[in-house]
């Protein structure tokens, strides 16, 4: 076994175990990639502010987030297709955020289902809930998330158009993985991986094959998802997802801000758990913001 003292020592072993397709889908991001590169160069620009001469005996990150107690407040934010970088890997991340006694968030474009990861875990997770057009699979995927106790939906807000992500369709990235001759010769060599997926039937989206009307099959799966992000999103339906959803809300958006809302239509109760450190953006949020009543914005 490595010794791994930091992330990209862990950066170095993923790239060697896992298949090319699925590495570069997460080590890249769409069009020109900036998101992408500041969404780490902007930690760079962070300090610590240093206090010395302070009594530290007994400190603790431990702290609330939405009324849950979490060891530190951070959660692991939705990534989709984590079951094809490594054999039901959404389960095996549930499993290690419960542990460390973080929220693990499971993304609508999952490989593992609510279900599976529900039956696989102790503690609720919170659920990821892309904005598409079809109501009849939002409200289904809600109340899927409700069945398997589901201690919040995320809700998705800045993904009505996809970006072209460049290495992905030069890859071939799907799943299960297209098998072309570049991609089984690459696969080849990555073994663990390889035995880890021929020992799970979890290959497919969960959240959406079998669940989706007329999906049933990857090609069915790509016409559906071409055509099932909600173009025209906005508060108002927002507002409409907050019916089909009485738990908590975290409204989310990549580079944006992470927020909970206790409530749309009368103004109750809104925390900021997490925002981007991008200053720009918050400042670009804070216009969205004047536009609807009942969404109040406090900076931390
Ligand atoms: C490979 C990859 C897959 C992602 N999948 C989803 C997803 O399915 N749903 C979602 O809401 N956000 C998704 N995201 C966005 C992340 O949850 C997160 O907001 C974003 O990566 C910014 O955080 P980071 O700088 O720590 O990567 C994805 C990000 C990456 C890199």
């Amino acid at each position: 076994m490595p010794v791994i003292t930091n992330i990209n020592d862990l950066k170095r072993i993923y790239e060697r175990r896992t298949p090319r397709m699925f590495y570069d889908y997460c080590e890249s991001g769409s069009w020109t990639e900036q998101t992408f590169r500041e969404n780490t160069s902007d930690f760079d620009k962070l300090y610590l502010r240093q206090r010395v001469a302070i009594d530290m005996a007994g400190r603790s990150t431990a702290t609330q987030m939405i009324g849950q107690d979490v060891s530190m407040p951070v959660a692991l934010a939705p990534v989709g297709l984590t079951g094809m970088q490594n054999a039901d890997g959404e389960i095996k991340a549930a499993r290690a955020a419960e542990k460390f006694g973080v929220p693990f968030t499971l993304s609508t474009m999952s490989i593992c289902s609510i279900e599976d990861v529900a039956e696989n875990t102790e503690k609720p997770f919170w659920m990821q809930v892309y904005t598409l057009k079809d109501d009849d699979f939002m409200q289904r995927l809600f109340d899927r998330a409700k069945a398997a106790n589901c201690s919040a939906a995320v809700i998705t807000v800045d993904l009505q158009l996809l970006g072209q992500r460049h290495k992905d369709l030069k890859n071939g990235l799907s799943a299960p993985p297209k098998l072309t001759v570049k991609s089984v010769a690459n696969m080849m060599t990555k073994v663990q991986w390889g035995l880890g997926m021929l020992g799970t039937k979890r290959r497919f989206f969960g959240n959406i094959v079998g669940h989706a009307k007329g999906v049933e099959d990857a090609s069915s799966l790509t016409t559906w998802t071409s055509e099932a992000f909600d173009q025209s999103l906005d508060w108002d339906r927002i507002r409409a997802f907050r019916k089909m959803w009485d738990g908590p809300l975290i409204v989310f958006a990549v580079n944006l801000i992470f927020i909970y809302c206790g409530s749309f239509g009368v103004m109750q109760r809104f925390e900021i758990i997490f925002y981007s450190l991008n200053i720009k953006s918050r400042n670009h949020y804070r216009v969205g913001v004047h536009r609807t009543r009942e969404l109040r914005v406090v900076y931390v």
